[in-house]
Order: structure tokens, then sequence, then C-alpha cells
């Protein structure tokens, strides 16, 4: 049995894989429709979530499957101190696979020490979301065609946007890969990431404040949102959430071919008028999550 709570527990080629089957489901979608027919994934969200947990459920749904779970710990028996450990425990029983939200990290990892199916990271803290990191490997494939000969800038919150740092994780094992870290002083990545990602597979990055100077060397740019739930000062929050606005006039300095990600929900960190541009490809990114999710979910299930 096997889990995923960390996106480099995946091979290079078993993305390559999970990638393959995919584009397969995109283009033949009816061909996958009843490959988990009586099979059961609960979802249990401790923490708000849209993209997450209902791309895991219609994935579900679109291979034949059943879905259960819940939305909020407000709505489960954690609300009544119930562990992680005795929940997972209990849904094993109800359920053939988890997707689990966490606010806490760590917290999959210990679900999955106890779970008697396969535990899905679904996002934990401010640690890791492999599932939005698979989502992230769909799209750059899809837009891009290559991992290799990328320079890549992350902006916003990269101290405590797991989005970015799961996705530094799975990038760093591709060729000639440069980061453009893009971050106020208060919000730059851990000495963590840097260290024993980025330095330790000799990564070549940067840190800067201006997304203008960083933008015309691009080749994908993720922006993130200032998490105002990670915050401990609301006054910090307000002095930094609107840091970086991405708006059709920064991007006049930007390559054609950018690719403009963001795992979403965005705040006002991407304006409005860039939806339009050909370079926005968060909209897509969020459905593409819809079909590397399937894939994940067959891939754990042992679904040929
Ligand atoms: N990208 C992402 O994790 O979105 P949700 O929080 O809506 O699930």
């Amino acid at each position: 049995m096997r889990s995923l709570i960390d996106i480099l527990e995946l091979s290079t080629a078993e993305i390559d894989e999970l990638i393959d089957v995919a584009k397969d489901i995109i283009a033949d979608p009816k061909k996958y429709s009843e490959k988990c027919h009586g099979k059961t994934l609960a979802t249990l969200f401790f923490e708000p979530s849209t993209r997450t947990r209902l791309s895991f459920e219609a994935a579900m749904y679109g291979l034949g499957g059943n879905v259960l779970g819940f939305a909020s710990s407000d709505s489960s028996s954690a609300a009544k101190g119930e562990s992680v450990a005795d929940t997972v425990r209990v849904v094993s029983g109800y359920a053939d696979i988890i997707a689990m939200r966490h606010p806490k990290e760590g917290a999959p990892l210990v679900a999955s020490m106890h779970a008697l199916v396969p535990i899905i990271n679904a996002g934990d803290g401010g640690h890791n979301h492999p599932t939005q990191t698979l989502t992230d490997l769909l799209t750059i494939s899809r837009e891009k065609g290559r991992f290799n000969d990328l320079t890549i800038g992350l902006c916003g919150d990269l101290k405590f946007g797991r989005t970015v740092h799961s996705i530094i994780g799975a990038m760093s094992r591709y060729d000639n890969v440069k980061f453009v870290l893009i971050s106020p002083e208060e919000l730059k990545i851990p000495g963590y990431i840097k260290q024993d990602v980025l330095d330790k597979n000799n990564i070549e990055y940067v840190e800067t404040r201006s997304l203008e100077d960083a933008i015309p060397e691009l080749d994908i740019l993720y922006m993130t949102r200032v998490q105002r739930e990670r915050f401990f000062n609301e006054d910090d929050y307000i002095r930094l959430k609107d840091t970086y606005i991405l708006n059709a006039k920064k991007l006049e300095k930007a390559k054609s071919d950018l690719s403009i990600l963001h795992p979403l929900p965005r705040v006002n960190e991407i304006a409005v008028e860039v939806d339009s541009d050909p370079r926005a490809c968060y909209f897509e990114q969020a459905l593409n999550g819809k079909f590397i999710r399937m894939a994940l979910i067959l891939k754990l299930l042992g679904v040929e």
C-alpha cells in the first residue's frame, strides 16, 4: 500500500507516467469512466478548499467511483477532540483511499502511519502540497513540452507557500532549471529549502524583491497569494498583502511565450485584466488538477 505525502516520493519516471495517463484521460475520458467502479474516496478536509477537494471528488466521480467526506473540522468529530490517527483508522473502514488536508504540518504523514488505506496529502499547513505540484507539472508539460531549460519565477509568499516548497523540490530534479525567488524580506524562502533542496542539488537561484526587474527573463511566472491564515499578526498581513500585483503593464516586458501559473485562489495578486492574456494559464491549471488526480487515484489503487 502506497500513500503520497511528499512529491519527492514519486520518481521523475513515475511523474512522467502520471502525466501520460492524465493526457490520455483528457483525450479519451470515456475509457476511464468505470475504472474505479465500486471504489470509494474519502475527502477529509480540516482546512478550507475549493479546487483540491472538488477536483478530487470530480476525479473519483469521473472514474465511476463514490465519494464521502467532510469539508471542515467543525463538521467532524475533530471538533470534539478526536485525533487524526483515530479518524483515519475509522475512515479506512468506509473508503479505499483518503485525501486529507490539515492545517498542521505533518498531519497527513501521521495519518499514513495509522490508516489501512492510501493517504494523499492534499496540503499540510505551510509545508507541502504534492497534488498541486502534479497539477503544476501537467500544466508545464502541456504548455512548454519540457521540464528542462526553464527559468521559473516564484512570486509572493515563499515562506509559508506550500505549493512553492513542493514545486521547487519537484523541478530541482530537472536539468538547467533556474529559480528567481521574488518576495518581500519577511516572506523569503525558508533556509531549509535553500540548503536541503537548492544548494544540495546545485540549482541556480537568485532572490529579489522586484517583480518588474525579474519578469523579462522568465519562462514561467508562478504567482502566489499572501495567505492571511498563516500570519500571527493581522497588521503584518495588511502591510504585505498587496506587495505584488501582476497587471498588463508589468507583462509588457515579459516574454511572448511566458506561462503565468497560480495555484489559486487569488485575491489581488493578479489583476483580472490578465485573465484574457494568452499567457495566463491558471484556469487551465485548475482544470488539469482533476485529470492528474484521476491518474494518481488509479496509481495508488493499483488500477490498470
Ligand atoms: N490550489 C489549491 O489548493 O486551492 P484550494 O485551496 O481551493 O484547494
